[in-house]
């Protein structure tokens, strides 16, 4: 089928270039001539793992192409992909700008029968809106508007495109399933659960499901403040509650909270779509002050531990907002940074991947390309990302390198065994500290 992506953003590109790979001829547009004319040369602008090699095959095989002109995209699709992005208003509203705008010029290119399928996260009711501005601005075109939320995880989107746990497709007429059933039909042939409802109720599985797994990390984060008021250990209690199928152990791993352009703004979204239709969601508006809560705690065994933050130096180990990512949008360690140095203190960071992201973000920062070098003569580090990296460091030698040897694991991600043993004064999240300085250790 031919096919249109409209936002080459991490969620269009990705889905361009994988449904190239099933075998579709797919136009991605977007107006950024800088990333149109990188991704022309073969390149992507952003790290995925996996995505260079699916680029070179699906350019190389003459099934993906770029362009700046939505004519290109749009004019003979079958079915043209929004996935434009949803920023939030400064009042925290979704700012549904550029969906209306990108409707408007499917509107005036498209051939009849276009099936327009919104990948984009939107509030329900984001369908009704679009079907109205397409038939105002192009009156008689026969065309369907779907939903069919992405549940893709920036680092491993790759693999949850090409084999999701589940499709989800919301239509109210049968061209739209019936277009959606042919885009992802090799896919769903391969076992893949595809799951069809109205658009409203799409639309508001997606927000819901990303609601939820905020919602099921805060209950984990403050679980971590009563277990380290009852000398509890949070990570054996979330592991024994994950033992159990109807809970599950995924996204109950306490720390800094969760980040990312996604879950913050997402839930931010659902609290206010509630809050307009006249429910108070009072659950998810803890689960998102929980999860503030989460990096104060944080903050405060650094402060706890160090005593007056003015003129000291912190480490940060890991600035991407999660492993395997150089996204630093909403990172729970630049919210770190920013505090360590409105307090005054010279806050020093390394991360694999996210570093220039981060020091463009919050240009105090001083960045460093080798973890032993961030810790060299500082008062405290702090673990913010789960790198896998992180868990092969020498701690004799990181031990050796820093001014006082305390190490805060905002991510419970280190052996708290070894860090002891290496001489450590080891903070955790939720769990008991171990080392020296601590009760334990004393
Ligand atoms: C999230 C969802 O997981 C995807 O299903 C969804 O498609 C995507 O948003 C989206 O809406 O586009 P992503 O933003 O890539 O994906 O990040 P997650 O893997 O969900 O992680 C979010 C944050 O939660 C990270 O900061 C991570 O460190 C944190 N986290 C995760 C925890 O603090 N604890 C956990 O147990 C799990």
């Amino acid at each position: 089928m031919r096919i249109g992506v409209i936002g080459i953003g991490h969620v269009g590109l990705v889905t361009a270039a994988a449904l190239a790979d099933l075998g579709h001829e797919v136009v991605a547009m977007d107006l950024d001539a800088g990333k149109v004319e990188l991704l022309q040369g073969g390149k992507s602008p952003f790290h995925e793992p996996g995505l260079d090699e699916l680029l070179t095959t699906a350019i190389g095989s003459g099934r993906l192409s770029f362009t700046r002109d939505p004519h290109d995209a749009v004019h003979d699709a079958g079915v043209v992909f929004i996935c434009v992005g949803r920023p939030a208003t400064q009042a925290g509203d979704p700012s549904l700008t550029a969906v209306e705008a990108v409707g408007r010029e499917i509107a005036q290119h498209a051939s009849a029968g276009v099936v327009i399928a919104e990948k984009s996260t939107v509030p329900p009711g984001t369908a009704d809106r679009l079907r109205l501005t397409i038939a105002r601005e192009r009156p008689g075109l026969e065309f369907s508007v779907v939903a069919n939320p992405e549940f893709l995880r920036e680092g491993r989107a790759v693999r949850d495109t090409l084999a999701p746990d589940r499709i989800v497709v919301g239509s109210d007429d049968s061209r739209g399933f019936e277009a959606m059933r042919e885009v992802f039909g090799s896919i769903v042939a391969r076992g893949t659960p595809l799951l069809e409802t109205d658009v409203r109720t799409a639309e508001l599985s997606k927000l819901a499901s990303n609601a939820f797994l905020a919602t099921k990390i805060s209950f984990a984060n403050a679980l971590a403040r009563i277990a380290e008021a009852t000398r509890a250990d949070v990570v054996r209690v979330t592991e024994v509650m994950g033992a159990d199928p109807r809970i599950g152990e995924a996204f109950l791993s306490a720390g800094l909270g969760y980040g990312g352009y996604c879950l913050p703004k997402d839930a931010e979204t659902l609290v206010r779509i509630s809050e307009r239709a006249g429910y108070d969601f009072a659950l998810l508006r803890e689960a998102t002050r929980v999860n503030e809560e989460a990096v104060a705690a944080v903050a405060a065994k650094v402060e706890e531990a160090v005593w007056n933050l003015e003129g000291k130096r912190i480490a940060l180990l890991g600035v991407a907002f999660k492993a395997d990512t150089d996204d630093v949008r909403s990172a729970p360690a630049l919210a770190l940074a920013r505090r360590f140095v409105a307090e005054g203190a010279t806050v020093v960071a390394h991360d694999p991947m996210a570093a220039a992201e981060a020091k463009a973000a919050v240009p105090e920062l001083e960045t460093v390309d080798d973890p032993y070098e961030a810790v060299s003569g500082a008062h405290c580090v702090v673990v913010c990302t789960e790198w896998s990296a992180y868990r092969e460091l020498d701690l004799g030698r990181i031990r050796d390198a820093l001014a006082y040897p305390i190490l805060v694991d905002g991510r419970n991600w280190l052996d708290p065994t070894q860090a002891e043993e290496a001489g450590l004064t080891y903070l955790p999240v939720g769990r008991l500290p171990r080392g020296p300085e601590t009760e334990r250790g004393s």
